[in-house]
């Protein structure tokens, strides 16, 4: 960069279905002066996820949508620059919404000093981040796990999925995740020591489904929705809880996608099916990272990164989570 101008990623057009790359633009921008109480950071890793497909669109959700011509915004890793806030200084690493910018001024009060990580600053966006803590969240306060039963996860292979899985093998139950390939499949088993795994691709989803939970399936935690969660419903226990986490196999239809019904299995079983936004819980996060990095300090807990290089590669690793490139969570690294 010039002493400066900054390059940022805006979007150029909201996507009609799967996004293309023509979606985006980068711009090269003057960078604005820092005032009292802003810091001027250098974005070392990006975080793309696949909640940003819902604010590409111009609807109302949980979160507002982006603006066309503005910044993708979104978790990033940045070093202090230069600080007019009192508690930041040159060199200090911190948690930001800066998004797709290589660089980028910001409140100070929008930041987070990252300090006394037990591992790899990229922790703070996945495993003691936003995904290591919906898997938290989701699996203990809406699934309520106890030894014994059976906890199907889909997006299994991914940031969420891969923590889901491993935490419910901690608390004594029979895990089987849903992914969509055979090395994502093997590597559930073999690596992280989940009881069965399918191929939703190739497999034949509710007959590999029977056969690994020959008791019914006591919990789903769904991160994908569509036909693959319309097969783990038909086969629920009595009483089974699900977590409706995420619903990407929908995220870029143009029309409401209609399937079975899956209702009847809800109200016959006596299912409790719950959505919930992690940022609901922030008051609590202290708790869940606490227990994430205590599993991880103990060895009971791994964590898996898919890291790309150069902010070149950005929209096409956002555009991969899409086909299913990454292998646990997805970041890009400046
Ligand atoms: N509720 C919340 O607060 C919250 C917070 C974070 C994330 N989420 C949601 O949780 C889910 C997982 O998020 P993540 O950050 O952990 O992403 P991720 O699982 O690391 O990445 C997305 C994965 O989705 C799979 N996928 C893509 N298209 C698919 C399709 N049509 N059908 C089935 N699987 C598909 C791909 O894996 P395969 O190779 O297996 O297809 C891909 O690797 C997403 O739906 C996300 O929106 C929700």
């Amino acid at each position: 960069m010039s002493s400066q101008t900054a390059r940022r990623i805006v979007l150029a057009k909201r996507p009609t279905g799967t996004p293309t790359t023509d979606c985006f633009r980068e711009e090269t921008y003057t960078l604005p002066e820092v005032h009292d109480g802003e810091a001027l950071l250098r974005t070392l890793y990006i975080s793309v996820d696949p909640y940003m497909r819902g604010r590409m669109n111009a609807g109302k959700s949980y979160v507002p949508p982006f603006q066309l011509d503005e910044p993708i915004l979104g978790g990033a890793i940045c070093e202090v620059v230069e600080s007019k806030a009192p508690d930041l200084k040159p060199g200090d690493l911190v948690l930001s919404q800066t998004g797709w910018q290589t660089h980028a001024v910001s409140p100070a009060a929008n930041l987070r000093k990252l300090e006394g990580l037990p591992g790899p600053v990229t922790m703070a966006l996945g495993i003691l981040g936003a995904t290591g803590l919906t898997a938290y969240f989701g699996l203990f306060d809406i699934c309520h796990p106890t030894s014994g039963e059976t906890v199907v996860v889909s997006g299994a292979a991914g940031a969420v999925g891969t923590v889901v899985g491993q935490l419910a093998k901690l608390v004594g139950c029979r895990v089987v995740g849903i992914a969509g390939s055979d090395k994502k499949v093997q590597y559930l088993t073999q690596t992280l020591g989940f009881d069965a795994a399918i191929n939703y691709h190739t497999d034949d989803i509710a007959a590999a489904l029977a056969d690994a939970c020959p008791s019914g399936i006591d919990i789903y935690f769904d991160n994908v929705g569509g036909p693959v969660s319309d097969a783990v419903l038909s086969q629920i226990n009595d009483g089974a809880r699900i977590a409706v986490c995420g619903q990407i196999s929908l995220y870029n239809l143009d029309k409401p996608d209609v399937g079975p019904r899956v209702m009847p299995m809800i109200l016959t079983h006596r299912a409790l099916m719950k959505g919930f936004i992690i940022g609901d819980y922030r008051d609590r996060f202290p708790e869940g990272v606490r227990a994430l990095a205590t599993w991880i300090a103990e060895g009971r807990l791994k964590w898996e990164e898919t890291i790309v290089e150069g902010f070149d590669h950005t929209v096409d690793a956002f555009l991969g989570l899409f086909r299913g490139d990454n292998l646990g969570k997805q970041l890009v690294k400046l």
